[in-house]
């Protein structure tokens, strides 16, 4: 089948918290973005309210979108397709975007793709220059998910192992919270963690020599709590403590996810790593996954800061490579709160 050699694409973002709207252009890359985020309508609450979040969406597509084409100099019909996030996330939310999409192709005559969440950021790195070359290892590391991929082309995923309950933003997140520390807590807890002491505290590295590449990082919350309640005794923990928790649990998650990333470029036998999702941000995991990569004369590949939690240029960008293989739906308008990146992800 031929393939679609020019693509621009409308990418639109709504399966959590944020609005992303990007508009890419497969020739010349990423035209335009725009990103509205709900952390501070969510942040009383302690976490995401996912009503509050669909219409929330509703408020913000469309004027996003207006604005991503504008910033483009383009018009809806110069794209040659719209794409959304049709899973996984909060089902309203996801309906907002899926909405939008099929409306404005329908409209338009133009194909739509429905775009895996995972996929936008398994493939969020190929947005920075230099790109990955496929095949590479990705370690995805985002709120709800804490994956390892061998990654032979677009579409083309196998798993390799996974966290066996909490995903790492999850912990970061819940650490955060046992410290009293605000949502979300990922950023927070590693800002803390500059100011900790390193080694006055410690924790464990949990399935660190399990001998797969599977992740358990529930035990560590647990781990923390322990800890801060001895810490504080019969008096409230203090920020010093809190400090030195923090330090700690943060080496300890990146010691693990660390060991984990080497050990699944060993069974890949791959020399490329590739690290995306809201943790891909954190500055220590970074810094010693290119330490670690490069010692043994590999290369790795992040998003830029801005790309590494949820946005829209992640979606177009997975949506403009779909609609080159041509691979859209008809109009299907189906979210899917559940879906496994592997199994019926194509
Ligand atoms: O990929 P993402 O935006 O959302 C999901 O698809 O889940 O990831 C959000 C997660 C949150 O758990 C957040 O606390 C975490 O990424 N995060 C961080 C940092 N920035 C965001 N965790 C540790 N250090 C950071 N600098
Ligand atoms: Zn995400």
């Amino acid at each position: 089948m031929s393939r679609f050699h020019h693509v621009r694409v409308l990418g639109i973002e709504s399966s959590c918290d944020e609005t992303g709207l990007a508009v890419y252009d497969s020739a010349r890359g990423l035209l335009a973005h725009a990103l509205h985020s709900q952390v501070a309508m969510h942040e009383a609450y302690g976490g995401v309210v996912p009503e509050i979040a669909s219409r929330d969406h509703i408020r913000r597509v469309v004027p996003l979108a207006e604005r991503v084409l504008a910033e483009a100099g383009l018009t809806l019909s110069d794209l040659d397709g719209i794409a959304y996030t049709q899973g996984p996330g909060l089902a309203g939310a996801l309906l907002v975007g899926a909405a939008v999409a099929n409306a404005l192709g329908f409209a338009l005559g133009k194909p739509v793709v429905g775009v895996h969440h995972l996929e936008g950021h398994l493939l969020s790195p190929l947005l920075a220059e230099p790109k990955p070359a496929f095949p590479f290892v990705a370690l995805l590391v985002s709120g709800g998910h804490t994956q390892l991929f061998d990654v032979e082309g677009v579409g083309r995923y196998r798993l390799l192992g996974e966290t066996q309950d909490d995903a790492a933003g999850e912990a970061f997140d819940k650490t955060a919270k046992l410290l009293g520390l605000s949502y979300p807590g990922g950023p927070a807890l590693a800002q803390l963690a500059e100011s900790g002491r390193e080694g006055a505290v410690s924790l464990p590295r949990p399935m660190m020599d399990s001998g797969d590449l599977d992740m358990s990082f529930s035990g560590l919350k647990t781990a923390v709590l322990v800890l801060a309640r001895r810490l504080a005794g019969d008096e409230m923990l203090k920020d010093a403590d809190k400090a030195d928790i923090a330090r700690e649990f943060q080496h300890a998650v990146v010691d693990v996810l660390v060991a984990k990333a080497l050990a699944a470029l060993g069974v890949a036998a791959c020399d490329r790593l590739v690290v995306a999702g809201g943790v891909g941000a954190n500055r220590e995991l970074r810094a010693r996954l290119v330490k670690a990569v490069t010692r043994r004369g590999g290369e790795v590949f992040f998003p830029d800061l801005a790309f590494c939690t949820d946005n829209g240029a992640m979606i177009a960008l997975a949506g403009a490579l779909r609609l080159q293989e041509r691979q859209f739906s008809d109009y299907e308008f189906t979210v899917r709160p559940r879906w496994d990146l592997t199994t019926g992800g194509a």
